[in-house]
């Protein structure tokens, strides 16, 4: 089937996160959200019939993670991106933040230290932080030649010689969109071995990547990294259900399985929800055609957005991603600290994209801007702001 990714669905009165809080959140209902990274779409056929069947069942009672949830898994990562997840290493969790405060609880000290590489998606920083451990800051450097982010290993290597064990990894990386390559996470996992570091790898945003980008698994580096890494992963991004909640954790080592088993029976997160049960079976088993059809639309707004901005606005410096559907735009020259960047944003554009700084100090001066929309709709936002950069270029 087609799926229209053009169509224009009014989000407002639904409790949206990104849609019903433009007032509380950005002064105004006549603010266009295009932040939090969820998607302005309608998720793919098959997921919604599984949802509408279960729903009109009416019993919506406890529910177990069956067979078909394992191989649904399975499936989909040895079809999409030739790794074998073995069905014991599977471990269900509620969300991948949850995951990530989970690992920084169990598999570092308290008060030891926990390598990001910034700037990073913010909970990255609230895990560590809210657990009682400290953040070590590894500052993603910015190629000259490509003008993307890639990783200081000079500076990783010096975290992990002054004793860090555990290392939060994005990838793809949020916000920039780096795709990171097998041969980068290779040389990752070489100096991971050799400190003895685990790496809890997010890997929410794997199934959005532009071709001829790849998404690597990062347990498939190699065998220490698939003996001791944890890797975070779930559908929710690919295929806009994170309102459900559905995740799972891949690790091939016992001892941290039984760990987390424990913990999540402690905090009685263990119990599977019944609609992302059936939803996650929809999407992995049947979700082909609908991603396969969003990632040249995602791309075609993404491309769009760039030139958009080169055109108009060419003091922004955009950073092109290899995948995710954010896109990290260097707005520096327009000569805002993060309050103004916000006012900016919100006052004189009537837009709200994130503000840079809440991915760390690198990104002050920057914003994100979430493509995930009908192209209407992102046509509308670069409007508004780049109309707003050219009144303040004027009065200048
Ligand atoms: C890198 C990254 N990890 C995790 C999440 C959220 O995952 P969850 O909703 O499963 O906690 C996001 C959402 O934007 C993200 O960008």
């Amino acid at each position: 089937m087609k799926y229209d990714f053009d169509r224009l669905h009014d989000r407002r009165g639904t409790a949206s996160y990104k849609w019903d809080q433009l007032t509380t959140l950005f002064g105004g209902e006549d603010v266009l959200p295009l932040w939090v990274a969820d998607m302005d779409f309608v998720t793919a056929k098959p997921i919604v019939d599984a949802m509408t069947e279960r729903a009109q069942a009416g019993i919506y009672g406890y529910t177990i993670r069956t067979d078909e949830w394992i191989e649904a898994i399975q499936g989909w990562y040895r079809r999409r991106h030739n790794w074998d997840i073995a069905k014991e290493s599977i471990v269900a969790s509620p969300s991948v933040v949850t995951s990530l405060s989970l690992a920084v609880d169990l598999f570092s000290e308290p008060g030891a230290g926990v390598i990001l590489q910034a700037p990073v998606y913010y909970p990255f920083y609230d895990v560590i932080r809210s657990n009682g451990r400290q953040v070590l800051k590894n500052a993603l450097k910015i190629s000259e030649a490509t003008g993307l982010y890639e990783m200081d290993f000079e500076s990783l290597e010096e975290h992990m010689r002054s004793g860090a064990k555990l290392l939060l990894l994005c990838n793809p990386h949020n916000p920039g969109g780096r795709v990171w390559t097998r041969e980068e996470l290779t040389k990752l996992a070489a100096l991971a071995a050799q400190y003895d570091v685990t790496v809890v790898s997010d890997e929410i945003h794997g199934d959005l990547v532009f071709a001829p980008n790849a998404y690597t698994p990062y347990a498939t580096v190699g065998e220490e990294a698939a003996a001791t890494s944890l890797s975070l992963l779930a559908p929710t991004k690919t295929f806009n259900l994170p309102g459900i909640g559905s995740s799972f954790i891949v690790t091939n080592d016992p001892a941290k399985r039984a760990k987390l088993n424990t913990q999540m029976k402690k905090l009685s997160i263990h119990m599977q929800n019944h609609f992302a049960h059936f939803a996650t079976i929809a999407a992995y088993n049947e979700g082909d055609e609908w991603l396969d059809q969003l990632l040249p639309y995602i791309k075609g707004n993404v491309d769009y957005a760039i030139a958009a901005l080169r055109e108009r606005a060419p003091m922004l410096k955009v950073m092109p991603p290899e995948g995710t559907y954010l896109l990290w735009v260097d707005a520096r020259e327009l000569g805002l600290n993060a309050k103004g960047m916000s006012q900016f944003m919100n006052a004189e554009a009537k837009v709200a994209f994130n503000e840079g700084s809440s991915y760390g100090d690198e990104g002050v001066g920057y914003v994100r801007i979430n493509c995930a929309c009908p192209r209407s709709i992102l046509e509308e936002a670069l409007r508004r702001f780049v109309g707003a950069v050219e009144r303040k270029v004027a009065v200048k």
